[in-house]
């Protein structure tokens, strides 16, 4: 990486001037006062049933924002877009999975989200759901898994997404921990020209263990036929004589605390963290950072490639565009599929003139060459985004040049899926860009990078990054575990959050991410933790222990590598590699496979029986190793290190 950092060291980009005459940031927003700056976005941005009386209060670690207003999300993204007369703007333009040429795309303006969000919300009443009761969600990029959030919050149900792409396990999991009634799934899924089980995988996990899941809802996506018990139900069927006039299900007006959403995420030990977003804080920092960070128009096109399973989905796809009444493509696939060109037609197709996306689709289509990119007119095309790991400035230049027309700013947003929305950002027409930082504190957001006694750290210095002020995004604990909050983002400091993320200042006073400093890793921008991919592979009979660490990848930012050792005289095989791969595959997702599985005799442990992880570390990234007299048992490392280095 340090290579290719000098490829565009000290470059600098200041603002195109005709954009910073025209950007809706501006720059007294950075001026003015956290409570003021916000007040004024709500005011502006969102509809409120009943004004709120208190914009914020504060007790630390516990934020609430526009106590007392109340309103409903759904209402904001969908509603009040018909009632004003944007009934028949585009509000989703869907790109199924083999792409833009397909029969299949078509356009959901806000009058037909509405009425289809209503009729899945009138069937999901026939099953007992309403407000405050929970609901889960596992879904691919389909409509539908819009709709169905959308549904939800109307109802004020919050819900659960589960990606994907993880397991049934997975969904089980956290179905059973919201005590969902409901999950909503699809028949099958197709990513990449494949039809995947999506249905039957949900069932595998709710079938394994008892589960506080009811009733099954299931979207038919391909058709396939597919085993349906007495659980299941149809979407088309539950629907079928189901009102779609937004009147027979007007939408719950929601205390502005009311819980919208949980979403699950990794942390460094234990299961996963249920992080807990409320409706009125979390839509307004959507919505807001969406409008000023994108610089969205009423003419905008906006495609935010990301997946509704994680945090930018919720915020990016879901609420903060549909907020803004924005224009937006949805797409179903992955870059590469149907051919390399897919996406860029899509660009040309639809003239998208935002698109937000991750470091590494940036660079799989780098990897591809950029004469695809060259072949079609993306010269709509007036934000980039960037999300979800540091962008390397090379990737940063590219995405740049051939996507940007060599003109396009990008926006590297860091933020993660606890503070709800973007809070380090460039802004549009204010900030000069310097490849591969995130460079700047969204209004109203102060951070800090301080050392480990607490004191700010001098400029170049890597520190932790904390943020010394709520925003109206911030979540707003993890689910029934208070400790778990307090212990993991508010004991280190204790005045300010932190945020588990490496970073430092430059000269200028703009911050550089540096990435993770717990045992949190980073695969192609999605976040897994080390904790339970060991856990899914000492459930393998044969294994004793096991540790996982992250090395440098060029396309996903990360990969895993696991280190194993073997119950009594078993021998590490290329079979049982694969089939280790294979468990946590199965366990968690595909997501989590690691690249590479190193077997080991013992793992390096210290006299008092702590797995040296840093060790790990330096082994997987091949490095030196440094001081190793504090273990048992040196020479376990270095035949780790052997079959490393080959
Ligand atoms: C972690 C959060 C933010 C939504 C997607 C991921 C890393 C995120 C950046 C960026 C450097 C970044 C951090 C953060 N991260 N954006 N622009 N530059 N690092 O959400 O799964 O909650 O992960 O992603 O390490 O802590 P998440």
């Amino acid at each position: 990486m340090s290579e290719q950092a000098t490829t565009t060291e000290g470059r600098t980009y200041p603002p195109d001037p005709e954009l910073s005459k025209t950007a809706n940031v501006r720059p007294e927003m950075l001026e003015q006062d956290l409570e003021s700056f916000w007040d004024e976005q709500a005011k502006q941005r969102l509809s409120w049933y009943e004004p709120y009386d208190k914009v914020l209060e504060w007790d630390q670690p516990y934020a609430k924002w526009f106590v007392g207003g109340k309103l409903n999300a759904c209402y904001n993204c969908v509603d009040r877009h018909v009632e004003a007369g944007m009934g028949d703007k585009v509000a989703l333009h869907v790109v199924p999975d083999d792409g833009p040429d397909s029969s299949e795309v078509r356009d959901i303006t806000y009058a037909e989200l509405q009425r289809r969000v209503t009729a899945v919300a009138n069937g999901l009443k026939e099953l007992g759901v309403g407000k405050g009761v929970p609901v889960g969600i596992y879904m691919q990029m389909i409509p539908d898994a819009v709709i169905a959030m959308l549904a939800c919050a109307r109802l004020g149900a919050p819900h659960t997404v589960v990606f994907g792409g993880f397991s049934g396990k997975a969904v089980a999991e956290r179905c059973n921990d919201l005590e969902c009634k409901v999950l909503i799934t699809q028949d099958e899924a197709m990513r990449g020209g494949k039809a995947a089980p999506q249905k039957t995988n949900a069932d595998e996990g709710l079938d394994a263990s008892p589960t506080t899941v009811e009733k099954v809802v299931v979207v038919r996506r391909t058709g396939a036929d597919i085993p349906m018990s007495d659980r299941d139900v149809y979407l088309d069927d539950l629907i079928a004589n189901a009102s779609d006039d937004p009147e027979s299900c007007p939408c719950e007006p929601m205390e502005s605390e009311d819980l919208l959403f949980l979403l699950y995420t990794s942390g460094s030990t234990g299961k996963p963290k249920g992080v807990v977003h409320t409706t009125g804080g979390y839509l307004l920092g959507c919505a807001t950072t969406h409008n000023l960070v994108f610089d969205v128009k009423d003419d905008s096109v906006y495609w935010c490639a990301a997946d509704i399973g994680w945090i930018t989905g919720h915020s990016y796809i879901v609420y903060g565009p549909l907020a803004n009444g924005c224009t937006s493509v949805l797409f179903e696939g992955v870059p590469g599929y149907p051919d390399q060109e897919v996406w860029w037609k899509i660009i040309e197709k639809y003239g998208v003139t935002i698109l937000y996306t991750s470091p590494t689709a940036i660079r799989a289509h780098m990897k591809a060459g950029e004469k695809h990119a060259q072949a079609h007119d993306l010269s709509s095309i007036k934000i980039l985004g960037s999300v979800g790991e540091p962008i390397n400035p090379e990737a940063w230049e590219w995405y740049r040049e051939h996507v940007g027309g060599g003109k396009a700013p990008i926006m590297d947003t860091w933020w993660q899926t606890e503070t709800g929305h973007i809070l380090i950002t460039p802004l549009p027409g204010i900030t000069t860009l310097k490849p591969g930082m995130a460079q700047q504190p969204f209004p109203g957001v102060r951070p800090e990078i301080r050392d480990d006694e607490g004191n700010q750290v001098p400029v170049e210095t890597t520190g932790n990054l904390v943020l010394t002020q709520p925003w109206p995004g911030m979540m707003r604990g993890l689910y029934n575990d208070d400790q778990r909050y307090r212990d993991t983002y508010w004991s280190k400091y204790s005045d300010a959050y932190f945020a588990g993320d490496g970073a430092k200042y430059d000269a200028d006073g703009d911050i550089m991410l540096m990435g993770r400093i717990d045992d949190v890793v980073n695969v192609s921008g999605h976040r897994l933790s080390t904790f339970e991919i060991e856990s899914a592979l000492v459930e393998h009979a044969d294994v004793a222990e096991a540790a996982v660490a992250a090395k440098k990848d060029p396309d996903t930012g990360q990969a895993i590598v696991a280190f194993v050792s073997l119950i009594g005289d078993k021998q590490g095989t290329e079979e049982l590699e694969q089939a280790l791969r294979e468990q946590v595959a199965q366990s968690i997702g595909k997501l989590a496979r690691p690249a590479s599985v190193i077997f080991a005799r013992d793992m390096p442990k210290t006299r008092s029986g702590k797995i040296m992880r840093r060790l790990l570390k330096n082994i997987a990234e091949g490095e030196e190793l440094g001081d190793t007299s504090t273990l048992v048992d040196p020479s376990v490392v270095e035949e780790m290190q052997k079959q490393v280095n080959g």
